[in-house]
């Protein structure tokens, strides 16, 4: 048998869309595996109702087709799915690190991002490694058509999450098919600064770097209360503030000491919209752990 914590992520970071993400040290599932003749799937914790436990329909069945692998999977989900963490990525990627070692398929970290993004795909329609590559392999990734770099980055972040779901395909649909050039223009150089700020560990500059004019404003949209919840972390002294992945999650970086004033801004701010929300203090942190 083998147990495994797989982290919650945020891709995009605003200006990296589809290319940059970051592991988070919390919340994260927990997945156990044990060899079996034929896989079942059994899915318990946060919003477990809303997730298939048909291995066909299951983030985690392809995972077990792509390895070889099949096992009696238990999921305890700590992120919600449809919350714009990573949910069905952390599963995959869980899945993915402990059946690659139950059976010892020597897959190194790296091989097993784009096994686990396969799993990504039967939920989003399309295999994204931009939270599976953090889930595995943690800090601050970069994801091309090439593979993933990943840097560790000690970055204080602020997750606030409503009660509401925004599912990816929704989110996928407003993604403007063409950007400008002076948009361009303004979107790799934030991209450019954030990724300084993640090699300097400087959550001065990363927040500045989160800027993006293409993508988040028409994500943003489908959050109800975002520009008050943005306003709000900006005041209690917020960096940066952006859509995490999909949605309806918002992510801000401060420093430390900002922590606890920004999420208990961004849940003020939710809750005069009338939403109810959770914030998690967290920070980058490891990629999938086995316990
Ligand atoms: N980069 C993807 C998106 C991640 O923002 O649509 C989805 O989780």
């Amino acid at each position: 048998m083998v147990t495994v914590r797989a982290p919650a992520t945020s891709a995009n970071l605003g200006s990296g869309f589809d290319v940059f993400g970051a592991a988070l040290t919390r919340p994260a599932d927990v997945v156990t595996v044990e060899k079996a003749s034929e896989t079942t799937i059994e899915v318990t914790g946060v919003g477990a109702q809303y997730i298939p436990e048909d291995p066909e329909k299951n983030t985690v069945g392809a995972v077990v087709e792509a390895l070889d692998a099949p096992a009696r999977i238990h999921i305890d989900k700590g992120v919600r799915p449809a919350s714009g963490l990573g949910s069905s990525a952390a599963s995959a990627a869980g899945a993915a690190v402990a059946l690659n070692r139950l059976y010892d398929r020597g897959l190194s970290r790296s091989e097993l991002v784009p096994i686990a993004a396969e799993g990504e795909a039967v939920v989003s329609g399309v295999a994204h490694s931009d939270n599976v590559a953090p889930s595995i392999l943690g800090g601050f990734t970069v994801t091309t058509s090439e593979g993933t770099h990943a840097v560790d980055a000690a970055i204080p972040l602020v997750v606030c999450l409503p009660d509401v779901a925004v599912s990816t395909r929704d989110a996928r649909r407003v993604v403007p098919e063409t950007a400008s050039m002076d948009d361009l223009v303004e979107t790799v150089g934030n991209a450019a600064t954030l990724a300084v700020g993640m090699c300097r560990s400087d959550p001065g500059l990363v927040g500045a770097g989160m800027s993006d004019p293409v993508v988040t404003p028409e994500r943003a949209r489908l959050i109800t209360g975002y520009d008050d919840v943005r306003a709000a972390a900006f005041d209690a002294g917020a960096a940066g503030v952006t859509v995490s992945g999909a949605g309806p999650a918002i992510l801000a970086v401060c420093r430390d000491e900002r922590r606890r004033g920004v999420a208990a801004a961004m849940l003020d701010a939710f809750s005069e919209a009338g939403i109810d929300a959770r914030a998690y203090q967290t920070r980058i942190g490891k990629g999938t752990t086995v316990l």
